[in-house]
């Protein structure tokens, strides 16, 4: 499976160490950045990493800023999009296995290093359900045509 991530100053040592993480775990990753501790606004990334989503290159995505929030709303303004903003271990695999979410966005100033990798390691390990939870997506997709 081959993953995008992307983050902004909030988020750097997090997003740094996720690279590695998912790259020791035999994951090919798409890392759009930042690479240094400069400023920039969150948005820019998250459109990079949504597009690696939505051209079919990568599979899934994950994206760290401060709080994950701002990430998840930039990122769902894209069409096609499911981001959800996490920092516990139950909605990362929820997210997953109900919401066939295909962005994880993390806080590197909510959560530590540890806590991110396992919500990470959730988050790629967990297959969505389908089944009655399909429909609801569907209905959720459609809002984007409204
Ligand atoms: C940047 O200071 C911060 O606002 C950003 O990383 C993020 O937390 C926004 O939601």
């Amino acid at each position: 499976m081959k993953i995008a991530i992307g983050c902004d100053h909030g988020g750097l040592q997090h997003k740094n160490a996720i690279v590695e993480h998912l790259t020791n775990r035999g994951f090919e990753v798409k890392d759009s950045g930042i690479f240094e501790n400069k400023s920039v606004d969150y948005p820019d990334i998250a459109v990079k990493v949504c597009k690696d989503i939505t051209s079919g290159e990568c599979e899934l995505g994950i994206l760290v800023c401060g709080t994950g929030i701002g990430m998840s709303l930039a990122a769902n303004k894209v069409k096609g999009i499911r981001a959800a903003a996490v920092s516990e271990h139950f909605s990362a695999k929820y997210t997953r296995l109900h919401n066939n979410s295909n962005i994880l966005c993390l806080g590197g100033r909510v959560i530590g290093v540890g806590t991110a990798l396992e919500l990470v390691d959730l988050f790629v390990d967990t297959k969505f359900e389908g089944g009655r939870h399909a429909a609801r997506v569907d209905k959720v997709m459609a809002i984007e045509k409204e």
